[in-house]
């Protein structure tokens, strides 16, 4: 069943246009300058319950932006969007019943209470039947390992604790749908993996709809099968994680360490390597050589690689999913120069 829908959704900001100093900051009092900016252009996407996706792009994409406008916390300025059947800036309350919302940089724990009370008081507010509070109470304290902090005031938690009492908090009323803004910014790596852990579980036991941004390529790989990229607003992407690893996987990195300084090899070495490669040089020692491993295998690089240069050592690097998207970000792959589509 699709659980939420975004049409042709768009979010356009009215910008002050503002010349530089004072004189600028008399003028536009006197006459304000609006320009409009649009930072979700024409989306389309529906996600099915039970999914977890990743919603991915570089900084100011529009991935907050387009969370928002799914918790209804902005409304569109036009196209549609549903969450479990209704539009959520229309229906905020309603809304915030099946959804739980974590933003990394942000707590819903208020600050100078103690945990347990912080989540006594959202059973409250969205008036959880006590019974069911108990039962989802225990299981995300058991979960989450909390009871050492369930005494402590937000503001005395580390990082790590505090995100595991907002997961916490995101649930406690049972949502259907959760949405995860960086949630594991600034964690440890074993916060993170306890993280992932726990989103699996929730995955497994309740069958949670999840949709998380993230710029940590971990968080999506363990997480999501399906990621959607979104960059200056419109979606770029929109299918299996592993499908672009599998359709730009193919360029390959060979790391060379030459025996002497050889300060010009990397301009010597371009002229004896194919079109398809490329060699940049790190230091007069180090070279890293790029290639299309679709066109040459990394023997052949190394072949013309050795006649030419003084080699000590070599390491070949397969491309990981983080530098994929990387060069995905800064626009140096484009989805029209893959293989296939
Ligand atoms: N309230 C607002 N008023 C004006 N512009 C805004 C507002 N909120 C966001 N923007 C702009 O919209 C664009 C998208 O912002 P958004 O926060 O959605 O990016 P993001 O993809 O979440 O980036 P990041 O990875 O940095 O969190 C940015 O250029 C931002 O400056
Ligand atoms: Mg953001």
């Amino acid at each position: 069943m699709t659980i939420i829908t975004a049409t042709d959704l768009s979010k356009r900001f009215k910008r002050a246009r503002k010349d530089p100093g004072f004189k600028g900051a008399l003028k536009h009092l006197v006459k304000p300058v609006f320009k409009e900016f649009t930072a979700v252009d024409s989306v389309d996407f529906s996600i099915e319950e039970g999914e977890s996706v990743a919603y991915v792009g570089p900084n100011g994409a529009g991935k907050s932006t387009t969370v928002k406008l799914l918790t209804g916390i902005l409304v569109p300025t036009s196209g549609e969007v549903t969450v479990c059947g209704i539009h959520p800036f229309e229906n905020r309350q309603e809304n915030a019943r099946n959804i739980g919302v974590v933003f990394g940089q942000r707590t819903q724990l208020w600050w100078d209470i103690p945990v347990i009370e912080s989540l006594r008081m959202l059973g409250d507010i969205y008036s959880v039947p006590t019974d069911q509070f108990k039962r989802t109470f225990d299981e995300l304290v058991d979960v989450l390992e909390l009871t050492p902090l369930l005494n402590v005031p937000a503001r005395q938690l580390s990082l790590g604790q505090r995100m595991r009492c907002d997961l916490a908090a995101s649930l406690m009323h049972d949502p259907k749908i959760l949405y995860l803004d960086e949630p594991t910014i600034g964690l440890d790596v074993s916060v993170k993996a306890r993280f992932r852990e726990f989103i699996k579980y929730m995955h497994k036991e309740r069958g949670l709809t999840a949709m998380l941004t993230s710029h940590d390529i971990g968080d999506i790989q363990e997480l999501c099968p399906r990621m959607i990229m979104i960059d200056k607003g419109q979606i770029i992407y929109d299918g299996a994680f592993a499908e672009v690893t599998r359709r730009f996987g193919w360029e390959q990195k060979v790391l060379v360490t030459l025996s002497d300084d050889t300060p010009a090899a990397a301009s010597a070495i371009s002229v004896s390597l194919p079109a398809h490669a490329s060699a940049a040089q790190d230091s007069p020692t180090a070279l890293t050589v790029r290639f299309d491993s679709r066109l040459s295998t990394s023997g052949e690089i190394i072949r013309d690689l050795a006649t030419s240069l003084p080699i000590a050592d070599i390491s070949i690097e397969e491309t990981s999913a983080e530098s994929i998207i990387r060069n995905l970000y800064e626009g140096s792959l484009s989805f029209s120069e893959s293989t296939n589509g």
